[in-house]
């Protein structure tokens, strides 16, 4: 989140009218921030874009507002051509990143628990680790188990792969890596129902059960931290599939302890576009996801429901905002459930777009597949990728192919052509 904000007053290109902008400064450089409206806009405010938003445009000159009557101004933004577009890789990390984590808290996630204000304390007994997090006096339990791979000390630590809801393990832990696994019903049910520790501490807060589940990947890994030395809490990936990958997803990017995120099979909500969600098997959008359990994402999503063309991000931004840290997306071609064809021609070339322009193009991976929804086979698809994350074990494996599904839909990101960003 941004800090040592001060105000200044100043003009971008534009009209010349005193408006704040948010000036950082980290070392010698200085960056200046378009300021993260605030309230932040409805979904009225911002006109309908087809294709996929351009993630290098700060939220501000995303609205109507801004539209200043100019009669191109949709097909300006949607193309790259917007005002303010932000230039370098500073401001993308020190205003665009920050920018749109709040802004997917504000319109997706719900709120993030403040961290600081938990206290977090673990005991271990053999594989179990026992959790117990308290905050404003009210406490939340519950408990992992760990598989150490074999030949894992405290000296020669190995790095582990979180999960909910289960994995294929064995390959895994033969390749030198641990598996934990939380219970997530413990944490949160996937049901309006608030029980569960994260519950038992933040009941009436507008959360999202998927970063409900997020936060128990994270006091998960604080556990471990604290009792398993065996384990480096420095490696770490986090996975589920399906409605559990949506999740991974939201661990991965609520917390920048987590080395590479592994959602497999995600759909809508996770690495599946809300635009273009059709293109392949049984049709999960935003609106049947959000009446068939509206309780994934908080209020604020429900008001885009019919007008998810207005929604100022989409999945590709969900996955930018991980930059630089490595993500590797997992879908079957035989999946009926979540839409592989949208996750790898429409939502993958777009994010790597933004992980190319930064630099680390590696570290975004894309995992096709046969098999179908959740097969365990992706599993042992996304393993090289995650083995050269942790141990730097060269792969001749292409994770920039999108297989069967197709060459990537160019005119779902006419940003990335019409104008690209000079590099920093
Ligand atoms: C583990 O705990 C130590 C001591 O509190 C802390 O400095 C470190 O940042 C923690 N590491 C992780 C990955 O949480």
């Amino acid at each position: 989140m941004r800090t040592a904000i001060h105000l200044v007053f100043g003009a971008l290109a534009g009209p010349a009218v005193a408006m704040p902008i948010v000036e950082q400064r980290q070392g010698s450089s200085t960056v200046q921030c378009a300021p993260i409206p605030s309230p932040f806009p409805t979904w009225q405010q911002f006109p309908a874009q087809k294709s996929l938003p351009d993630p290098f445009l700060p939220l501000k000159y995303m609205t109507t507002d801004n539209a200043g009557g100019s009669s191109t101004f949709v097909n300006d933004i949607m193309t790259g051509k917007g005002q303010g577009r932000i230039k370098t890789k500073e401001e993308w990390y020190q205003c665009r990143q920050p920018e749109i984590l709040q802004m997917l808290q504000e319109y997706q996630f719900g709120y993030y628990p403040d961290h600081s204000q938990e206290k977090v304390e673990a005991t271990r007994s053999g594989t179990t680790v026992n959790i117990a997090v308290t905050a404003s006096g009210k406490t939340g339990k519950f408990r992992a188990t760990v598989t150490l791979p074999s030949g894992a000390s405290a000296s020669k630590p190995a790095p582990v792969v979180i999960n909910i809801g289960g994995m294929q393990n064995q390959p895994y832990l033969s390749a030198g890596i641990a598996v934990a696994q939380f219970d997530y019903t413990s944490v949160a049910p996937d049901s309006n129902s608030k029980k569960g520790a994260f519950w038992d501490i933040y009941s009436g807060r507008d959360i999202g059960t998927l970063t409900a589940w997020a936060w128990g990947f994270h006091r998960t890994l604080d556990g471990i931290n604290m009792t398993v030395p065996e384990i480096d809490a420095s490696r770490v990936g986090v996975t589920g599939c399906s409605r559990l990958g949506k999740a991974a997803l939201a661990a991965g990017l609520f917390d920048t302890r987590i080395t590479v995120t592994m959602p497999m099979s995600s759909g809508v909500q996770g690495l599946g576009p809300y635009r273009y969600h059709g293109l392949s098997g049984q049709d999960e959008t935003l609106e049947n996801s959000k009446s068939g359990a509206g309780w994934w994402s908080n209020s604020k999503l429900g008001t885009f429901v019919n007008h998810h063309e207005n929604l100022p991000f989409d999945a590709h931004t969900i996955a930018a905002a991980i930059a630089p840290r490595a993500l590797v997306a997992d879908q079957g071609t035989g999946d009926q459930f979540t839409d592989s064809k949208g996750t790898a021609i429409v939502m993958y070339p777009a994010a790597k777009a933004v992980y190319d322009w930064l630099g680390v193009g590696d570290k975004l991976g894309l995992s096709i597949r046969s098999g179908g929804h959740c097969d365990n086979s992706g599993y042992t698809s996304v393993l090289p990728f995650v083995q050269k994350v942790f141990f730097g074990t060269a792969t001749t494996k292409d994770y920039t192919s999108t297989g069967s599904l197709g060459a990537p839909m160019t005119s779902a990101f006419p940003w990335t052509t019409a104008s690209p960003p000079k590099t920093a």
